[in-house]
């Protein structure tokens, strides 16, 4: 129709909603060439390696087009620019700077185009997210009902469960339970089910009361702040 296709997205909500997960989907469905980055890698040890990489990248990017670059994480670079003496934030900046200068170029080659993800939306420096570069913004907010329901269907769809062992209660719960959390209440339940294997009853079905000994379990350990990735 004689517009400008967009150059890319970014994928924002809290962390645990599926937002690396879609960008590994799209990775799967598509013949594009994929490239991943992670904003945090970017920043290294080095002064000038975060602008370099970016520089090298996006040559790498137009060589392979039709291509896609997955930047995780854009926050580690892309938070707002201030006044900074010190030689860390300076490099962030630069990384950040090197980031837009490449990204400005994007529209003279269509076939690329940028998927980025962050859950730090209030954070990122508006050049980034302004109509002409990164403008299309999807957002992952938390799953309501239904959406929960689906998540419990995927993740216990190879897990066999008894005849009361529908997880309703939890998707029914205020808790705020996120695509991340689930998952790790339904591995856990499984884990569960196997543990209870007593001389009378070799159980090999998750039961009700396993989801909600999972949830006390994965939600308990959240407040604790013990790594969840545990479980991914
Ligand atoms: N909407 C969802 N549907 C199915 N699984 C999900 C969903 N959201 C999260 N998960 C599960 O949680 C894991 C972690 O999600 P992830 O994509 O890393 O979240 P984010 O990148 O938004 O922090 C995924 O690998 C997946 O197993
Ligand atoms: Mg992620």
């Amino acid at each position: 129709m004689g517009i400008k296709p967009p150059k890319g997205v970014i994928l924002y909500g809290p962390s645990g909603t599926g937002k690396t997960l879609l960008a590994k989907a799209v990775a799967n469905q598509s013949s594009a060439t994929f490239l991943r980055v992670v904003g945090s890698e970017l920043i290294q040890k080095f002064l000038g390696h975060g602008p370099k990489l970016i520089r090298k990248l996006f040559p790498v990017v137009e060589e392979h087009a039709p291509s896609i670059v997955f930047i995780d994480g854009i926050h580690a670079i892309g938070t707002k620019r201030y006044k900074s003496n010190s030689g860390g934030e300076r490099e962030i900046q630069q990384t950040m700077l090197e980031l837009l200068n490449q990204l400005d170029g994007v529209d003279l080659r269509g076939d690329m185009k940028v998927i980025t993800t962050t859950d730090q939306m209030e954070t990122l420096d508006m050049a980034l997210i302004r109509p002409g570069c990164i403008n299309r913004k999807p957002e992952f907010p938390q799953p309501g009902k239904k959406t929960k329901k689906c998540i419990f269907q995927i993740h216990t769809s190879r897990v066999t469960l008894a005849d009361d062992g529908t997880p309703d209660d939890l998707i029914t719960a205020k808790d705020d339970l996120l695509g991340a959390n689930i998952k790790a209440i339904c591995t856990e339940t499984g884990v569960m089910a196997l543990r209870t294997i007593t001389p009378r009853e070799h159980r090999m079905k998750v039961m009700n009361e396993d989801f909600k000994k999972s949830k006390e379990n994965v939600l308990y350990k959240k407040q604790e702040g013990t790594c969840e990735g545990l479980y991914l």
